[in-house]
């Protein structure tokens, strides 16, 4: 029924609780499993800088790109025992706007995400993320705590 499972993932412990959840059903269904990861693109304030920021700018996001990389790499080698079919994607955007892209892009069937994630202000169940995906995706979404 869930033919492909997407887990978006930006680090934090719970995207991670959140992966585990989504091999095991994913394992469980023989479905395949995409790993995916937002890098945040900068607030327009650093953006619409003057040229001479552009290399800050630049070197930002490639840094921001590298450790999604490496967030994408180690949640697919923590899951190396599940002996999935799991592929891995980055985009650079609005984290919830990228995922609500790949959903349909991807037409996956099923969403697992954490509650939370690498977000400081405590005391709200869900963050913005989460929330975003949970109102609008147009597939099940699986809301890890
Ligand atoms: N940049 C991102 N790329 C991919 N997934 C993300 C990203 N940000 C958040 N998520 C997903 O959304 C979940 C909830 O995160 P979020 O709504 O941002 O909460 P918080 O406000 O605590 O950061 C995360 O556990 C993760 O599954
Ligand atoms: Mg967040």
């Amino acid at each position: 029924m869930y033919r492909k499972v997407l887990v978006p993932v930006d680090g934090s412990k719970k995207a991670e609780k959140a992966a585990l959840h989504g091999a095991e059903l994913a394992s469980k269904m023989n479905s395949e499993l995409i790993l995916f990861h937002v890098v945040p693109s900068l607030p327009p304030y650093i953006n619409n800088s003057p040229d001479r920021l552009s290399e800050i700018q630049q070197a930002i996001m490639d840094e921001y790109s590298k450790q999604g990389m490496a967030t994408l790499t180690q949640v697919k080698d923590n899951l190396a025992a599940y002996a999935l079919n799991i592929t891995t994607g980055i985009a650079v955007g609005q984290p919830a706007d990228e995922i609500l892209k790949k959903i349909k892009e991807t037409e996956c069937n099923l969403v697992v995400m954490g509650s939370r994630g690498l977000g400081e202000i405590k005391g709200y169940l869900m963050g913005s993320v989460s929330n975003r995906v949970t109102r609008y995706a147009g597939c099940p979404v699986l809301v890890v705590r």
